[in-house]
């Protein structure tokens, strides 16, 4: 059911109030509904939700069509109806975004950096020919998710968030291959906790040379789908192998460390944060992010290859992203000629990957002063 579909002169227009309205007040649902949607929060283990999707109460949607994109729709419908021969069933044209909403000791709601993922969505369109959506539309897709699935937003207490997830889409027909003349752009939210289920804690990684993510041309420095479809295999392998991610080496000489599974990589040594420079990563958002905290804490920052063997000389390494926030390698194996770089001897994440988890979290949930203006305080 399309809930809503707001015009353009909306700016004041109180979303919340209306929506707390709709969800438990409204004539729209029945009351069984009602005590429905009750059940399901009470249902909700906060402090032991995963990285999985929970169904919430909205998403919100704009079209683009004849060179203009529409309005904002609300609807509490989780599909899509969408045209048999649409481009992003056929030939790929899908992009997407990931980005957190925390709530802060203060009740409020904060997303972090939703302007990067704005830019960084055109950024993808222009990789695969779609149209682009205007940043300020962006944010407002964002905001106004995050306010009609309010009572989603997991409470400071449980340290889990929501998680946001806009995609584009192309919707029209085409059969040649060919880009789409129209764009359906979605944004649904669901509450998550940590990507890697152990949470803070050090996991293994693993390097197979027998697969690629991206070609060092090609997109992997845009968020598609298809790059994911590309790793499912190498994924599913380490998971079996007890690895939490594969991590990738360029695809062209496989001399160099390109990321790690969803998410970029840093190593530490000698009070230096260093990350690779590669054209088929995505550039992180979480990456940019640790980069400016280290050089706050007075780390030098190194952006550049990273040849495999250096591997032996850092002190700490992680992986970094939305998702997976820091996640801190306990070892990379090399499984292809038996070598392990062991960063973690006791299993414990290190000190700087500590601190740097804790600064970029305290920003995040409001415990610590927004210098840089990345968070956005509903
Ligand atoms: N690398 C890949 C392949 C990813 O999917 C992600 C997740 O978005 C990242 C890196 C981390 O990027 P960000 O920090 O912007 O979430
Ligand atoms: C994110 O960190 O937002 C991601 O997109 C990772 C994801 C593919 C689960």
């Amino acid at each position: 059911m399309v809930v809503s579909n707001f015009g353009k002169n909306t700016e004041f227009f109180p979303f919340n109030q209306f929506f707390s309205f709709l969800i438990v007040k409204s004539r729209f649902y029945p009351v069984n509904l009602q005590l429905e949607f009750l059940k399901i929060m009470e249902n909700i283990n906060w402090s032991n939700l995963t990285f999985g999707y929970l169904k919430t109460d909205f998403n919100v949607r704009m079209y683009y069509r004849d060179g203009k994109w529409s309005d904002l729709e609300v609807t509490d419908s989780e599909y899509i109806p969408l045209h048999i021969a649409a481009t992003c069933l056929h030939y790929g044209q899908e992009a997407f975004e990931g980005l957190k909403a925390f709530k802060g000791k203060d009740g409020k709601i904060r997303i972090f950096r939703m302007h990067e993922n704005a830019l960084r969505l055109q950024s993808s369109s222009r990789g695969i020919l779609m149209a682009e959506l205007p940043v300020d539309l962006f944010e407002k897709a964002v905001v106004e998710a995050v306010k009609c699935n309010e009572r989603f937003v997991p409470p400071y207490e449980s340290g889990a968030s929501l998680y946001i997830r806009p995609l584009l889409i192309g919707s029209s027909a085409q059969v040649g291959v060919k880009p789409s003349k129209e764009y359906t752009f979605i944004v649904f939210v669901t509450p998550v906790g940590p990507y890697f289920k152990e949470g803070f804690k050090t996991t293994p990684v693993s390097i197979f040379r027998d697969y690629d993510r991206a070609a060092p041309l090609g997109t992997g420095t845009i968020k598609v789908g298809g790059n994911y479809a590309a790793s499912l295999v190498p994924g599913e392998i380490a998971y079996s192998k007890g690895y939490s991610a594969v991590l990738y080496l360029d695809a062209k000489e496989k001399k160099y460390i390109d990321e790690c599974g969803p998410a970029n990589f840093f190593g530490i040594k000698n009070n230096a944060y260093i990350t690779p420079a590669s054209t088929s990563i995505l550039p992180s958002i979480t990456n940019k992010s640790l980069m400016q905290l280290a050089e706050d804490l007075g780390m030098k920052v190194e952006r550049r290859q990273i040849p495999l063997e250096e591997l032996a000389t850092f002190e700490e390494a992680g992986m970094c992203g939305t998702a997976a926030v820091i996640s801190p390698i306990q070892r990379v194996d090399d499984t292809d000629n038996g070598t392990s770089y062991v960063f973690s001897k006791n299993g414990k994440p290190g000190a700087v990957c500590e601190k740097l988890y804790n600064t970029l979290r305290a920003i995040q949930y409001g415990d610590a002063e927004d210098r840089h203006g990345w968070v956005t305080v509903l």
